[in-house]
């Protein structure tokens, strides 16, 4: 079984995407070229204000994140990985990622230190800001989590993400809601994969549903609190839960990323 990151940058950029990060690119389902969060809709103006779009070159949508506080940002590990900060430029402010409120702008890039150890496990990373972002109606921060995501949770997934597999990025942000998924149910339902473990949750609405290409890096958020960052998935919405990394389970990491000690928490 293969797994698939859900960024849509580099898929972009590699047209002939070598070997050895095909694994992360190439899918089984490689279709149509429109869409957004399979099976989402619009979300409303403002309803996300903690939803950033990641783009390598502004007017190129890579990856989602979302607004810690006034300096940092939080999102996937494989969405920042090969990057310098003058190729992560961030937007606020907006439904439209083509249309930003504001445009910031990265001092440093601070990937989990056990990233991708083992395979697919730590997929999380902080972005610092070069500036302060100034908040407003349509951009603020999302508190970290104060317990763990139980079953019954309503998590709601907010992207830019294509509505089918490597499609495009969608023009306006797209929301859906999902349930929680313990992860042990979700393990055996992937064929306890290895690349699944404690530092990872799960979420499932129904088959049609979920996070796709463009999605990754991106916001779960349950009760105003950010439990999920997008990780990976079974391109998309093919009726098998996705997966995200467990902001909960990060917490140690973030605090002390944020407050400039570098100690590895994992
Ligand atoms: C940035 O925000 C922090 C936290 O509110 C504040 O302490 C700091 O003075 C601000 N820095 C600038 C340059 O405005
Ligand atoms: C798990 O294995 C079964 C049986 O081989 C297969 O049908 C199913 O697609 C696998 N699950 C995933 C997530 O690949």
């Amino acid at each position: 079984m293969q797994l698939f990151h859900l960024s849509v940058l580099l898929l972009l950029l590699l047209q002939n995407p070598n070997p050895g990060q095909a694994k992360r690119l190439v899918g089984p389902h490689p279709t149509g070229l429109t869409g957004r969060i399979k099976g989402g809709e619009d979300a409303e103006i403002g309803s996300a204000p903690y939803q950033v779009s990641l783009q390598p070159i502004v007017g190129a949508h890579n990856c989602g994140g979302a607004i810690i506080n006034e300096r940092w940002i939080i999102t996937a590990g494989h969405c920042v990985e090969t990057f310098t900060p003058a190729l992560v430029n961030v937007i606020t402010g907006t439904n439209k990622w083509a249309e930003p409120g504001a445009v910031y702008y990265t001092e440093s890039i601070h990937m989990h230190c056990m990233y991708d150890q083992p395979y697919m496990h730590n997929d999380i990373a902080l972005v610092k800001l070069t500036q302060n972002i100034t908040f407003n109606e349509l951009t603020q921060p999302i508190d970290l989590p104060i317990r763990p995501v139980r079953p019954g949770d309503e998590i709601v997934l907010t992207g830019w993400g294509a509505q089918e597999a490597y499609g495009s990025a969608m023009e306006n942000l797209q929301k859906l809601t999902m349930g929680f998924v313990p992860l042990d149910e979700c393990y055996d339902i992937f064929n306890q994969t290895s690349s699944m473990g404690v530092g990872h949750i799960c979420t499932f609405s129904q088959e049609g549903e979920g996070s796709c290409h463009g999605d990754s890096g991106g916001p779960l958020v349950s009760n105003g609190r950010l439990v999920g960052v997008v990780n990976w998935g079974r391109p998309c919405g093919v009726g098998f839960p996705d997966v995200q990394a467990n902001v909960y389970y990060y917490l140690d990491w973030i605090r002390s990323k944020i407050s400039g000690n570098d100690r590895c928490y994992y």
